[in-house]
């Protein structure tokens, strides 16, 4: 294979640490290594010479998790805005795999930047739902799946997306048709040896994951929508996502010329890290280590209070002497995610690390953050109607000029 899928340093040749789309470990259990991962997946680091670029084609202050670094990575986000400023719109494409009945905060994220996006760019948007690829990687019946996919897309839609312009589908629903054609013409491209380099599938492994890679690559191409695109094929993409879906998007990176269409761009963020600190991204299987959006206010305190891993020193005394530390500190850490006002940050930032503020008022802060987080989230949600998820799972034509 050649291009960018030849980078084949995923986890199954990487002895330190372990990124694939199912298993985030740090080296010894330890930090994960960003701008390692940069250099292993061969994507470019987001600096804040495109930030300012945003900034100025937008007309707004960019999102703080693009001043702040949350997204840090991206392949060719550079030529959609080239693109853009010359007057040429692309389409935003995203995902989430219904693994789970609530979302927890690390999942909002790429959704929180996603609407950013679709507000400031004006530009339409499909969001996948990969309830066939949670079906068989973890081992729920199809209708299990399904269900989910429809629940988890109540919490998508209270993200505000604007309706006019946002097409969001199932995989068992919708894949067929235009759909299903590109995602064949995918299939062909791609040898078992080059799934293998990529993904590190084993002999083992069922051949349903094998044939999951051109599912999550078809939206990349507009005519996998032709209720919206019509024919077109050179429409840009640009894909908002945790780094750790880099491997797929690869793949379809290399196929795409060959098949008459534009790469598609990324723009790739941090894990959100678990509550006791930042070895991976948090768990759905341990309830203690993320803040979900349906945690009540009480618990968000009491996880926060228990869990949350604290860089502050042993004593009063010490922490006073040599203040906290922030490389470790994970209320700081969502703080600089969540927090929105710039100044409050960094004056956190200078007491707490410099000892003047104790964890416990870090602490206490976050909690606030987050449960009035959360407290909108959750009447958003509540306000979203089984009519409107069938609106917006609709095929039809979308709003795709202004
Ligand atoms: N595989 C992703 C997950 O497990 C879901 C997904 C599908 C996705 N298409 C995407 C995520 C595009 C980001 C961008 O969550």
């Amino acid at each position: 294979m050649s291009g960018d899928a030849d980078r084949r340093e995923n986890g199954a040749d990487n002895e330190e640490q372990i990124i694939t789309p199912w298993e985030v470990s740090g080296k010894d259990g330890g930090k994960i290594d960003y701008d390692k991962l940069i250099d292993q997946f061969g994507c470019q680091k987001l600096d804040s010479s495109l930030v300012d670029r945003v900034e100025k084609l937008t007309g707004v202050p960019a999102h703080p998790f693009l001043r702040r670094g949350v997204f840090f990575a991206h392949r060719e986000f550079d030529k959609i805005l080239e693109a853009y400023e010359k007057g040429e719109k692309f389409y935003l494409y995203t995902g989430r795999g219904p693994s789970s009945e609530a979302l927890h905060l690390g999942h909002l994220v790429p959704f929180m930047f996603t609407k950013y996006l679709q507000d400031v760019f004006q530009v339409p948007l499909v969001i996948q739902l990969t309830d066939d690829e949670k079906c068989m990687w973890k081992n729920l019946t199809v209708e299990e799946s399904q269900r989910l996919a429809r629940e988890n897309a109540k919490d998508i839609i209270a993200c505000g997306f604007d309706i006019t312009k946002t097409f969001i589908f199932s995989d068992f629903n919708y894949v067929g048709g235009a759909f299903y054609q590109n995602m064949v013409r995918i299939a062909k491209c791609v040898t078992l040896n080059q799934v293998r380099g990529i993904f590190g599938f084993v002999g083992e492994d069922h051949i349903g994951k094998v044939s999951f890679p051109p599912v999550q690559a078809a939206p990349s191409f507009p005519t996998s929508f032709p209720h919206i695109f019509g024919k077109r094929k050179d429409t840009r993409c640009l894909i908002p996502c945790a780094i750790d879906q880099d491997p797929y998007f690869r793949m379809t990176r290399d196929v795409a010329p060959r098949l008459g269409y534009h790469k598609p761009a990324l723009i790739e963020s941090l894990f959100f890290p678990a509550l006791q600190g930042e070895s991976g991204k948090m768990s759905a299987s341990d309830p203690n280590s993320a803040i979900y959006v349906t945690d009540s206010a009480k618990d968000i305190k009491n996880k926060i209070m228990k869990y949350a891993f604290s860089g502050g020193r042993d004593t009063v005394e010490n922490h006073r002497k040599y203040g906290a530390n922030l490389e470790v500190d994970v209320p700081v850490k969502y703080l600089s995610f969540f927090l929105e006002n710039d100044a409050e940050l960094a004056n956190i930032k200078q007491e707490y690390g410099a000892g003047r503020m104790l964890t416990g008022e870090v602490k206490k802060r976050l909690i606030d953050v987050l449960s009035s987080m959360v407290e909108r989230h959750r009447k958003a949600r509540a306000a979203v109607t089984e009519e409107m998820v069938d609106a917006f799972m609709a095929i039809r034509p979308l709003n795709i000029l202004g």
